[in-house]
């Protein structure tokens, strides 16, 4: 795939494909997280001279005009960020929008309004396809959040506009998220939590084949500890897939990859924020009560095995962190990884619930590369193809 540095730019119109799927509140976008990391690109293509047209969806609002999904609220914020004016169109393919987009000036920027709010998006449609193709000479993609949909946006525009290419963005996480963790150094470790197995059984099955460690907490741990027979109480389990886990137990097995659990939690009646909550070791739960994070014998054990580290893939947070009690194993691992980065180790933090964890708590400096993708992130990391980039390689 062609990067952008090749690209001729001076005065031609890019249409670039950006994620700006960020949380809004009152008009408010409340972290700009994906917002930055499409500013090189932008950036780049405003110093060569070209005039930049931004698509985005923002929430899945089906092909209705839903005023809280509106873009509006990202073009202030991008103004700020890039300290220059950014132009908003309000409807994504209206004859304004496009009449705009071929009247600007070199250095110009352009906002469209959601692509969502025309069903053509999410149905990868010709004709939306071609409306969108007519803002510009040039198709950048920079949307890897977006990378796993076969949207308009993502694949009928590449098929129409000839000069194409991938952005900054884009080509970043592809470098960690792919190439790096295609033949990762050794020792690599694996982090995963969050609740649910069956969201991640490829990608469980693809790291057990890169991994020496696997480290599990979160509510997914319960589930593979109640197959090895252990008392978790209360606790989340994922029942459709204890066979699931079974077969992973053993294939680890099989593969010599050290699957570790946790031995102790952090455990509590309920799930609120005024619970109590007290340090168990799994035999000592008690009928009702659950475990919601990893115990402190747990963490100083996933952090020994961490300090042997060369490279560390992290996916899922390992207790309920956005609740305080139940987030300090979260903040721990944290500190440990950013360590062990800063002794040379490569860290890649898978995005989603992972990387918001971690923002909540002030701890995403310091690790090598934290993903923008969360259901991007997962299927590439679970070996498979992302549509919007097998359609740039079609069209290429
Ligand atoms: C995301 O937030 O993961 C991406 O922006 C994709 O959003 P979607 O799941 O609504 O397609």
């Amino acid at each position: 795939m062609k990067n952008i540095t090749k690209l001729e730019l001076n005065g031609k119109r890019v249409l670039i494909r950006v994620d700006f799927n960020v949380p809004l509140n009152g008009g408010i976008v409340l972290d700009d997280f994906r917002v930055r990391a499409s500013l090189p690109t932008i950036k780049h293509c405003l110093n060569e001279g070209a005039s930049v047209v931004l698509m985005s969806h923002l929430g899945r609002p089906n092909g209705e005009i839903v005023p809280e999904l509106s873009l509006d609220p990202v073009a202030f914020c991008l103004e700020d960020l890039l300290d220059r004016e950014v132009m908003f169109s309000e409807d994504c393919i209206s004859d304004d929008a496009i009449g705009l987009s071929q009247q600007m000036l070199p250095r110009e920027v352009h906002l469209l309004e959601n692509l969502r709010f025309h069903k053509g998006e999410t149905e990868n449609d010709p004709v939306f396809s071609a409306y969108l193709a007519e803002h510009a000479d040039i198709y950048i993609n920079d949307a890897f959040g977006t990378a796993h949909r076969s949207h308009a946006s993502n694949m009928g525009v590449s098929a129409i506009i000839n000069e194409t290419a991938i952005g900054f963005l884009m080509e970043k996480e592809l470098k960690y998220l792919g190439d790096t963790m295609k033949t990762p150094e050794q020792p690599c470790v694996v982090i995963l939590g969050g609740a649910k197995i069956g969201d991640k059984i490829t990608l469980i099955h693809n790291l057990m084949e890169k991994a020496d460690a696997i480290l599990i907490g979160g509510a997914m741990a319960f589930t593979f500890l109640k197959v090895q027979g252990k008392n978790v109480g209360a606790s989340l389990i994922d029942q459709d897939n204890l066979n699931t886990a079974e077969d992973i137990l053993s294939l680890a097995e099989k593969t010599n990859t050290n699957i570790v659990l946790p031995v102790d939690v952090v455990a509590g009646p309920k799930l609120s924020d005024d619970t109590t909550w007290r340090i168990a070791n799994l035999d000592q739960l008690k009928t009702g009560e659950a475990g919601y994070d990893i115990g402190p014998e747990t963490t100083m054990e996933f952090e020994m095995i961490l300090s042997n580290a060369k490279t560390i893939f992290w996916n899922g947070p390992l207790g309920v962190s956005e609740i305080p009690a139940f987030s300090t194993g979260t903040q721990a691992i944290a500190s440990a990884v950013i360590d062990q980065t800063e002794e040379g180790a490569i860290s890649i933090i898978g995005g989603g619930d992972t990387a918001s964890a971690l923002k909540q708590y002030g701890l995403e400096r310091g690790f090598t590369h934290i993903s923008t993708g969360g259901g991007a992130s997962l299927q590439l990391m679970s070996g498979k193809q992302l549509p919007a980039l097998e359609a740039l390689q079609e069209y290429a």
